[in-house]
């Protein structure tokens, strides 16, 4: 995992540590920088997130090769031995590492480098790079990659070379950009600032030599190779909290917008009719698919089981979905006939990139459903349909999950227009309901007193259990998530009907029951399952909508949401589940944006 930053020109320190702020999406366990200047190494590192780091940094002026590394803790516990950058043990270099090495403790015994500082996979390259070097670092580089197993992305820079920074990578991304009077390499485009930039994605492999306007590329056989650069242009957004305490809550409360981008130019509510300009091309393809599989982690895996569920009963298509980490592994059944959508609000995923790997080498169609431009999933997909939902910069998910459902509701029903499972009048119904959403939304926010009143009551209970049925199911999934992502409750979710089969033995008084009721189908089903919760003295709340019947009035806590068709649901009610988790975290004053141990994008598997 970790964000790995290098650059070559003018206040490279100040860039350097500025290129790391928009990396530290990737780990803000520890941070740390390095620099050649007349001819010494300088290291500075700090634990914690990187404002840490920033108190403390050096300055240097002049020209300097700098890397950089926001981590997140794979091999060794978040200290500053185990921050990067590492060296050699004539600390003549440094290097920055994101990815896994597999064969660590085999080169570590092999070798016989028994004097290391850290516990980390990482040090072993910066020995074996040494170890190797005889005046000429690229040759070093190489030898030493050919001992590696594992995935990396790696900037190295070296006290006998104080222009340049050598980068390479196999299965982590890496991207390097330059100009006339600087360059970069970092492990997400989106982290490089300055205009004119040609900017060049390596593949696995490949190395770079980078010095301030050039980058020469090279093969393992140290063979020169042609890259072609593009021209970029990368607009930072102005990324501030406007008044809120947390990016959380901000990014919640633009939901109503979010939610109108994901959906806007791709309807037209007069027609009856839904399109994706996109996917204009694979249309004839679409219309003939047998199969439909979507992979994803973390909260894109919720938005896809609630998507598969929809497409299976919109579009009459077999449709699963899958965890990506899963599907990797499982030698999965697909065919040209199969279409595949790749769900990550990042398009960083490593899990999520190796799974629309392996559909693309089986012959399917793969579509991603992303949030950022530029992305390694943007790369890997035949074609992607935008979230349009701007940055998200809180770790757990929020306007990003409820712009990747709102994208999935549209194309289930866009399958099913385009191979005739539904009919116009069937779809207009649908917009008109959909074009409502966001106002209920807004309802949501509106009325989150009661969400906060809510959570105050409950903040102090170690577990809670959410259920539901149906789409509800997931819905009730993602409530857990949220709320174990950020408050460190141990929440679980069980489709309400499994209660019985397990789960029913662990209640009693300690462990609150929430039931996702928003399901008419199902509602009085779910209703009877918190009824067995209530007998057996679990307190019990339940999310419905208003004007629902029935609500027993021996539960706890009803909270009452605006109310729509079944299908679009899902809406109200995670708004809902997201506001109380945010709630319940404030009041146990955790760190709501940056949780422990989590990460905003997961780029290890
Ligand atoms: C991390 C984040 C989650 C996110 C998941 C998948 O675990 O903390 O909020 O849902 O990664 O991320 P992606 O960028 O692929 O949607």
């Amino acid at each position: 995992m970790c964000g790995i930053f290098g650059y070559i020109g003018k206040n490279a320190v100040e860039m350097c540590l500025q290129g790391l702020k928009l990396l530290e999406y990737r780990g803000y366990d520890s941070s740390g920088i390095a620099y050649i200047k007349d001819s010494s190494l300088y290291i500075q590192k700090s634990i914690g997130p990187l404002n840490n780091l920033e108190k403390k940094a050096l300055q240097a002026k002049g020209d300097i090769p700098i890397i950089g590394h926001t981590r997140w803790a794979t091999h060794g516990a978040a200290n500053l031995e185990n921050a990067h950058p590492h060296t050699d043990i004539t600390q003549s270099l440094a290097i920055v590492h994101n990815g896994i090495i597999e064969n660590y403790t085999e080169l570590r015994e092999k070798f016989q480098f028994n004097q290391l500082a850290s516990e980390t996979d990482t040090e072993i390259i910066a020995c074996l790079i040494s170890y190797f070097y005889e005046k000429d670092l690229l040759q070093a580089v190489i030898k030493t990659l050919k001992l590696l197993k594992g995935s990396y992305a790696l900037a190295i820079i070296h006290k006998d070379y104080p222009d340049q920074i050598i980068a390479t990578c196999n299965q982590s991304p890496l991207a390097i950009g330059y100009s006339e009077n600087q360059a970069f390499v970092a492990s997400d485009v989106h982290a490089f600032s300055g205009i004119n930039l040609h900017s060049v994605i390596l593949k696995n492999y490949e190395v770079a030599v980078i010095k301030k306007g050039k980058a020469l590329f090279f093969n393992q056989s140290l063979q020169s190779i042609e890259k072609k650069a593009e021209k970029i242009f990368i607009d930072h957004h102005s990324i501030s909290k406007q008044g809120f305490q947390h990016f959380m809550m901000k990014e919640i409360h633009e939901q109503p917008i979010t939610f109108q981008n994901a959906i806007a130019n791709r309807f037209s509510l007069e027609a009856g009719q839904i399109f994706f300009h996109e996917l204009q091309d694979l249309k004839p393809l679409l219309k003939n698919i047998n199969h439909v599989v979507i992979v994803g982690c973390g909260s894109s895996w919720h938005a896809g089981l609630m998507g598969a569920q929809l497409i299976e009963k919109k579009a009459h298509i077999l449709t699963t979905c899958e965890i990506a980490s899963e599907f990797r592994y499982k030698d999965p059944l697909l065919s040209k006939k199969s279409l595949v959508f790749a769900i990550s609000q990042s398009g960083e995923t490593a899990d999520t990139i190796a799974a629309v790997k392996i559909a693309k080498e089986k012959g399917a169609t793969v579509v991603g459903i992303c949030n950022k431009e530029n992305s390694s999933l943007e790369r890997e997909a035949e074609k992607t349909v935008f979230l349009h939902a701007g940055p998200e910069i809180s770790v757990c998910s929020t306007k990003a999950f409820l712009s990747q459902l709102a994208v999935l509701s549209l194309l289930a029903n866009y399958l099913g227009s385009i191979n005739n499972s539904l009919s116009k009048e069937y779809i207009s119904e649908y917009l008109h309901e959909l074009v409502q959403i966001p106002l209920k939304i807004q309802q949501v926010l509106s009325d989150k007193d009661q969400l906060e009143k809510l959570a105050s009551k409950y903040s102090h209970y170690d577990q809670m259990l959410f259920i539901g049925r149906n789409l509800m199911a997931a819905a009730s999934l993602e409530a857990a998530l949220k709320l174990k992502e950020i408050s460190y409750i141990n929440a679980q979710a069980y489709p309400a009907g499994e209660l019985k089969h397990g789960p029913i033995a662990l209640l009693d008084e300690t462990l609150p029951v929430i039931g996702l009721c928003l399901n008419s189908l199902t509602l009085e089903k779910t209703v009877s399952n918190l009824m067995e919760a209530k007998a057996r003295n679990a307190p019990v709340i339940c999310f419905t909508y208003e004007g629902s019947k029935d609500i027993p009035s021996v539960f706890q806590d009803t909270i009452y949401l605006p109310p729509t068709i079944d299908d679009l649901a899902p809406f109200t009610v995670c708004t809902a589940t997201q506001l109380f988790a945010y709630f319940v975290a404030k009041k146990r004053n955790c760190n709501i944006d940056k949780p422990r141990n989590l990460a905003k994008s997961v780029t290890v598997e």
